[in-house]
């Protein structure tokens, strides 16, 4: 297996995924990129990264670039992430119970889908019988296939409430031991979709919340600014935006008032 990737083919991979993706990647990040593309390349029976390159960007092999893409996101995620947004979005959900619509929530950045099924778990459990959508997308297309599953290792999801876990979980028997499946009634009410962040976007609709959160981390300030602005055009006036804690709106966003860290509403 190919352990070191030269400068010039690393620079090609940082050129690759930012114009995918708006992903910028650090020098810092080398080790990292070989590390995830290493095994590809052997599978591939290719003999560099350089020749990796070349059929990325022949246009040859279009499932390939998909699969390069999915290799050099980063999709770690879990139930109930941040706990402060679903305390926000149970107090949304109450409030919008005698409104008009469905309530519609986006989950922007949806990765294996803990997140947009901890949202759907909640809507379910505060909002029926009002009508309610969830919509969740992400770039990576091997993250999506695992979201509509719903199929998890038990170790991941120890922050689902036990009343959620007896309502909207199967446990695993047997062969399955280990593992929970999101019960088929729940997974069916969310549509998952392919949707590049970094592109213009599909019509989805207009969204009372939105949850955009831990990708911004990976996009330079300019690609920021564009993401927000493309997202927040998706959002009702008075509707939430949610980001990852570590994320901040400073100098990205001015269609924003932040509420608390992490929590922002738009004018
Ligand atoms: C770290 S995960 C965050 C998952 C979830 N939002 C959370 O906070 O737990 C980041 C996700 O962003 C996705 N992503 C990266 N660039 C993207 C883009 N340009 N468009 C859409 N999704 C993107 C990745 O595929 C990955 O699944």
């Amino acid at each position: 297996m190919l352990t070191t990737i030269n400068d010039r083919e690393f620079g090609c991979f940082q050129r690759f995924i930012f114009e995918a993706a708006g992903i910028s990647l650090s020098a810092s990040k080398k080790a990292l990129v070989c590390g995830r593309l290493s095994k590809r390349l052997q599978q591939r029976r290719l003999a560099s990264f350089g020749e990796y390159f070349r059929l990325l960007e022949s246009g040859r092999d279009p499932a390939e670039v998909q699969t390069a893409i999915d290799l050099l996101t980063t999709n770690e995620t879990y139930f109930f992430r941040e706990p402060k947004h679903f305390d926000l979005l149970r107090e949304q959900a109450r409030a919008a119970r005698s409104s008009a619509g469905p309530f519609r929530v986006w989950s922007a950045a949806c990765s294996s889908g803990e997140e947009a099924y901890s949202i759907a778990m909640v809507l379910a459990d505060v909002l029926e019988p009002h009508p309610w959508e969830i919509v969740a997308s992400d770039l990576s297309t091997r993250v999506l296939q695992r979201a509509r599953i719903g199929h998890y290792p038990m170790t991941r999801t120890q922050h689902i409430p036990q009343p959620y876990l007896r309502r909207f979980c199967l446990k695993g028997v047997g062969a399955q031991d280990g593992t929970l499946l999101i019960e088929r009634a729940l997974r069916s009410r969310l549509s998952f979709m392919q949707v590049n962040l970094n592109a213009s976007l599909p019509q989805l609709g207009l969204f009372d919340v939105i949850f955009l959160r831990n990708v911004m981390i990976y996009f330079n300030l300019e690609t920021k600014r564009q993401v927000a602005a493309r997202v927040l055009g998706a959002l009702k006036p008075g509707g939430y935006f949610l980001i990852g804690h570590s994320e901040s709106l400073n100098d990205v966003s001015a269609a924003v008032r932040q509420i608390a860290p992490s929590i922002y509403c738009k004018r």
